[in-house]
């Protein structure tokens, strides 16, 4: 399983779990809270003379002594009343309650902390998607091989090249009289594809990253940004750019099913490589070269 696919179940779990955990705290802390006196109450009552307590009248146990060594000596005292039992305690209605500020603000902000956590759990969610569906970032299906040759041929958008925009590549053909250069520069996946005859070259120029078109005249890319020039397999010819444009793995399954892995970017050739030998074939779209 991959990281994006345990990502997209972990989040929503943790966010279910989030949620449980608020949901049963708040409805500890009501709970709790059930007939008790907040302290403000109580403050407001013993500042208005009440007492703070139920109304049941307490004897204190001095008061007791105190009655007894008078009766002893003959005084007269007041009769002690003793406690009357107390009311055996009942919760009251949880729907006849009203909110308290202190519950309304619990709840406010456990609600919008929830918020913000399903907000980002969603915008990752958002994020991951495409890896996750097949898009690119991950093996993008360019459907049969026989159909990848006819946009090929049919050299769009310029003629010579073909450009695959989910895969965010130009597929172009690698010519067979260059493999024995290609070898020597190019990692293993990267030459395999080569030896199917095509190469999958990222739109990215790797320079500033601006998308770099092909030229039907040159017959390079040509990037209009600061003028980078590559050949049709994606080598420098030209500009600023610090290597050869990068490129993804292709695999062609049994099925004919063209695949470019754009999970794997690996980086263009090293400044001078020149494995076809392709010169200029006429005149630049662009400047270039500075
Ligand atoms: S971004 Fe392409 S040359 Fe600068």
């Amino acid at each position: 399983m991959s990281s994006g696919q345990v990502l997209a179940i972990a989040i929503p779990v943790l966010i279910i779990l989030v949620v449980t955990v608020g949901v049963v705290s708040m409805r500890r802390r009501d709970e709790a809270g059930l007939g008790r006196l907040s302290k403000e109450t109580r403050a407001r009552d013993v500042a208005a003379g009440l007492s703070v307590d139920d109304d049941v009248e307490v004897v204190s146990g001095r008061e007791v002594e105190r009655a007894a060594a008078l009766e002893r000596i003959g005084g007269t005292i007041e009769p002690v009343v003793a406690p009357s039992a107390p009311e055996p305690w009942s919760p009251p209605d949880l729907e006849a309650l009203a909110v308290t500020r202190r519950q309304f603000l619990n709840r406010s902000s456990i609600g919008l902390m929830i918020l913000g956590l399903s907000g980002f759990g969603a915008a990752s969610l958002a994020f991951l998607w495409p890896k996750v569906a097949g898009g690119f970032g991950s093996k993008v299906n360019l459907g049969a091989l026989s159909d990848v040759d006819a946009a090929i041929g049919g050299s769009q958008p310029a003629e010579g090249f073909s450009y695959f925009a989910e895969a965010q590549s130009y597929i172009q053909r690698y010519p067979a009289e260059a493999l024995g250069a290609a070898e020597t520069v190019y990692k293993e996946n990267i030459f395999e594809g080569m030896r199917l005859g095509y190469v999958a070259l990222w739109q990215k120029c790797p320079h500033l990253g601006c998308k770099v078109p092909a030229c039907g005249t040159s017959q390079w890319f040509e990037c209009p940004c600061h003028g980078s020039q590559y050949n049709r397999v994606g080598e420098k010819k030209a500009g600023p750019a610090p290597r050869g444009l990068d490129r993804f793995p292709i695999e062609i399954k049994d099925d004919g099913a063209f695949i470019v892995n754009t999970a794997v970017v690996v980086q263009g050739p090293v400044i001078g490589t020149n494995t076809t030998q392709q010169g200029l074939e006429g005149p630049h779209c662009t400047t270039g070269g500075h």
